[in-house]
């Protein structure tokens, strides 16, 4: 019975959702519970391994590739030595987040060791397949520029990067055209160019204008909507993925909030936390591809990726969320 709900429910799906085909245990620990586990064992083996859960997820506009709306930042906390102790939290985040549905992990070759521990720890794993690398390039110049990307695919222990973005524009007229290439060489997947912050957004919308770009990766959250008036709206015009970096300011939003009761209106959209509620206003905007909180704990993981499941808020909701936070 239950694998005949998971294949209808998989046909009835809608087309902005992507179908998650998890393990038969994992559907009965998400879905049912753990009490559930014994009576899923009668299902015939072929139907019940194939059970659905519904992850959130959109279409990279260049590629139709579907992407879960919530992923993973790296920058400081990832920047850790060899230490267990250390290197423990970040394993076991990454080690779960495929698992959970999650894919796209977000880093720089700026990010002090970010990018070495991420591959170390990603090869231990054995889950390259499973995720997808977005890293940055900084160098103003193009051999510098190749020289730092080289190092981003040893350090990242992987023969191919999945995006890789013009860090803050730096160097972009000298170095993009060698990430390009390696795009169509088969090197890099998708090309991208990232900012966070508002005194470059001038020169950010010229180049988008003026650029093909597969993804933009801009700051966008409940504390600074700028990006909402121009750039958010650009990026769909020109069919460009978009990735949002710092979604709750550095930690500042949970500042803001403090011990604040959710509003009892937030259930209607599933959410269940504070971060859920500053995700899930960001990534119900149309022009939005995938949040990338830095997420460096378990405990966030389960917490974050909670907002790329269940509904999203409508135009309503947002509004409503705006005008919550704003009275704070
Ligand atoms: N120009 C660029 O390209 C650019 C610039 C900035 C950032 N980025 C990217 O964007 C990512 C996100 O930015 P960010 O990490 O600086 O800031 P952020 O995601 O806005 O905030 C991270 C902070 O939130 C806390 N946090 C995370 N999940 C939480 C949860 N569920 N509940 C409570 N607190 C939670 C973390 O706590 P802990 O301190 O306890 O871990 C951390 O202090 C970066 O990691 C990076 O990949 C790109």
């Amino acid at each position: 019975m239950l694998a005949l709900i998971g294949i209808i429910s998989y046909f009835s799906l809608e087309p902005n959702y992507r179908t998650m085909i998890t393990s038969r245990r994992h559907f009965v620990k998400t879905t049912l519970g753990a009490s559930a586990t014994l009576s899923i064992s009668s299902l015939p083996l072929s139907a019940s391994d194939f059970l659905i859960q519904k992850i959130i997820s959109k279409a990279i506009p260049s590629s139709g590739e579907q992407i879960p709306v919530v992923g993973i930042g790296t920058s400081r906390r990832y920047d850790v030595g060899t230490s267990e102790e250390e290197r423990t939290p970040l394993r076991d985040v990454l080690k779960q987040f495929p698992k959970l549905g999650g894919k796209l992990v977000d880093t720089a070759s700026s990010y002090g060791k970010a990018e070495e521990v991420v591959g170390d720890l990603v090869s231990e794993i054995g889950n390259r397949q499973d995720l997808f690398f977005a890293t940055k390039v900084r160098q103003q110049e193009k051999a510098d520029g190749i020289a730092e990307m080289e190092r981003s695919f040893s350090r990242l222990k992987t023969d191919k990067i999945d995006l890789m973005q013009i860090h803050n524009l730096m160097g972009f007229d000298n170095v993009m055209p060698v990430v390009r290439e390696w795009k169509q060489s088969g090197r890099i997947r998708y090309v991208g160019a990232s900012t966070s912050n508002q005194r470059q957004y001038t020169d950010f919308e010229a180049m988008m204008k003026k650029e093909t770009l597969d993804f933009i990766q801009i700051n966008y959250s409940l504390d600074d909507r700028t990006a909402a008036n121009k750039i958010l709206p650009l990026a769909a015009d020109r069919g460009m993925a978009v990735l949002i970096n710092l979604p709750y300011g550095r930690g500042r939003l949970f500042d803001k909030v403090g011990d604040m009761t959710l509003p009892e209106w937030a259930a209607d959209f599933d959410i269940k936390s504070w971060g859920q509620f500053f995700l899930k206003y960001i990534v119900s905007h149309p022009a939005v591809t995938c949040a990338i909180p830095g997420t460096a704990k378990p405990k966030y993981l389960t917490d974050n990726f909670g907002a790329a499941m269940g509904s999203l808020p409508d135009t309503a909701a947002r509004k409503k969320m705006e005008q919550l936070f704003d009275s704070l």
